[in-house]
């Protein structure tokens, strides 16, 4: 298969074709299945238990275990003084078969939280792959009785934690054995939802591994070749924008922040059609900056301007939702949005000041050329509500505000409209992906006005996310819409529950879950 390279004859642009392969085909040749063999007849390297906080007294068929395990069960949780508290975890060796034995805590047995076992599968795995076993046996507790719900966010939990991600290193042959084979214990019969776990988990990698590969490796021209294959892979309808169809349209916001780059910029319109009519008809818009230099309000030393391939994090997710969508083929209609592009410097570069036209015949004063995204979501929004849709969700690393207010780990999430934040909070919360609705302050659009244009793309630093927000807003008149800022949960520093140090592929698991329900 050919494809357009970002630049002719780079050496260094070939390796994006391991985004097809992707780290991935490594992984899913280890084997998940749900299995209901009692505890203590199985058989195999490692068996888990799973123990819940202020519960580690073995009793039942545990105590028959730690019998036949010669009481090595009962003297690790002593001696380690093991207090199944979340994510703690020991090992030991059992002297028979299963050769060892692993305990994993819970925390609390009250209230059990379904990302409470995505985070504990996740140690898991990690477990079993540092004690080098190759078939490992997991007994956790199910969750609200939902066996379906508990495979999925186990699984779920493991294929992301097992995920490496080693396509830049030329060494990566792994040493010792790898795990093979993981049963889930009392979970027989659930094989659907593993499925349905792996599909999304290949979601959350391809938009790890889009937002983990460098802007020279990933392009707008690459962004919109792997929009390409899922559409292919999957038979969804797809169509990519270039440069003059977008002039056609307008796009002046977009086509602005476009104009330094040497890489044509790309309109990406994904569309899943379910068969027969969809339940309801939704969009998913990411904003797609494959690299943000700040343009001529370039990002200086400190400003983590080294961290900006991160910058299409919200086109990423879009088209990790794609594929397992198309995976999941469900009942609802799903357009995946993004207009792609860099913001660079060079002699074609939009001057701070400059005025823009949107296609929806808003004028912009761009005070400050660093305030892209929001320009090129400006189009994308626009020619998503011109579908007509039942709701819009647009997903941006837009605000280093929004990190300052909400961390690392929550996205912000601004919506005038109650229902689509329910929905998305519990989706959220099944996903185990954290948001935080903030407001919509209608006034601070003050900061916002310009003296010569309809607005400013820049309104000052205090509440800087909340103006992005109230800017994003002149551009959806009427569907349902809803904005998170997802700058802050995009990249992780270090591991934390499925994710491992890196990109996290957030927030495509709550993507799934929104348009599943
Ligand atoms: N891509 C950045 C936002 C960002 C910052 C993402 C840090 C991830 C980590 C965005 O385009 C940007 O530069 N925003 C400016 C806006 C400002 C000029 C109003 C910011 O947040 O400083
Ligand atoms: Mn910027
Ligand atoms: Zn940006």
């Amino acid at each position: 298969m050919v494809h357009e390279r970002g630049s002719n004859g780079d050496p260094n642009s070939k390796q994006y074709a391991i985004l097809e392969e992707s780290s991935f085909q490594v992984m899913s040749s280890m084997e998940l299945r749900g299995i209901d063999t009692p505890r203590l007849e199985w058989s195999g390297d490692c068996l888990v238990i799973g123990l819940f906080e202020d519960d580690v007294e073995l009793s039942g068929d545990l105590a028959e275990l730690d019998r036949k395990f010669n009481g090595v069960l009962s003297e690790l949780i002593a001696e380690v003084e093991f207090k199944g508290k979340e994510g703690s975890t020991a090992v030991t060796r059992t002297g028979t078969l299963p050769k060892k034995v692993a305990i994993v805590g819970l925390g609390k047995a009250d209230g059990l939280k379904l990302d409470t076992l995505r985070r504990s599968a996740a140690a898991v795995a990690r477990l079993g792959k540092r004690e080098k076993a190759k078939t490992l046996g997991i007994s956790l507790p199910v969750w609200n009785s939902d066996r379906v719900q508990t495979a999925q966010t186990i699984g779920e939990g493991i294929e992301l934690a097992l995920h490496q991600d080693n396509r830049f290193k030329s060494d990566t042959e792994e040493k010792g054995s790898k795990l093979e084979t993981i049963e889930l214990l009392g979970l027989g019969g659930q094989d659907a939802a593993l499925t349905c776990a792996r599909q999304i988990a290949l979601g959350v990698i391809l938009a790890r591994e889009l937002v983990a590969a460098p802007a020279n490796i990933v392009t707008p021209p690459v962004m919109a070749a792997t929009a390409e294959a899922i559409a292919r892979e999957y038979g969804m309808d797809i169509q990519i924008l270039e440069q003059e169809d977008c002039e056609k349209l307008g796009m002046g916001a977009f086509l602005g922040v476009a104009k330094a780059s040497d890489l044509p910029p790309k309109f990406i319109h994904i569309t899943y059609r379910p068969e027969g009519t969809p339940r309801k008809r939704v969009a998913i818009v990411g904003k797609g900056l494959t690299f943000d230099s700040g343009g001529l309000n370039v990002k200086g030393a400190g400003s983590g301007i080294e961290m900006m391939k991160t910058d299409m994090g919200g086109a990423a997710a879009t088209l990790g939702a794609a594929k397992a969508i198309g995976a999941l083929k469900p009942d609802v209609e799903v357009h995946f949005i993004s207009a792609v592009t860099e913001n660079m410097i060079s002699g074609h570069a939009m001057h701070p000041g400059d005025i823009l036209t949107a296609s929806n015949g808003k004028t912009i004063e761009v005070n400050n050329t660093d305030a892209e995204g929001r320009l090129t979501l400006a189009d994308a929004l626009v020619y998503t509500e011109n579908l007509e849709l039942d709701a819009i969700v647009d997903l941006a690393t837009l605000t280093g505000a929004c990190v300052i207010a909400l961390g690392d780990d929550i996205a912000g999430m601004w919506t005038a409209d109650e229902s689509l934040a329910n929905q998305l909070a519990q989706a959220g919360e099944t996903a185990g992906e954290k948001f935080w609705r903030m407001p919509m302050e209608e006034k601070y659009f003050d900061g916002l006005k310009s003296g010569v244009a309809d607005m400013k793309n820049t309104g000052p630093r205090p509440g800087g996310a909340i103006t992005a927000a109230l800017f994003l807003k002149q551009f959806v008149k009427e569907t349902p819409w809803a904005h998170l800022d997802i700058a802050g949960p995009v990249w992780a520093d270090k591991e934390n529950g499925c994710n491992n140090a890196g990109a996290t592929g957030f927030p495509v698991r709550t993507l799934v879950s929104w348009v599943l329900s």
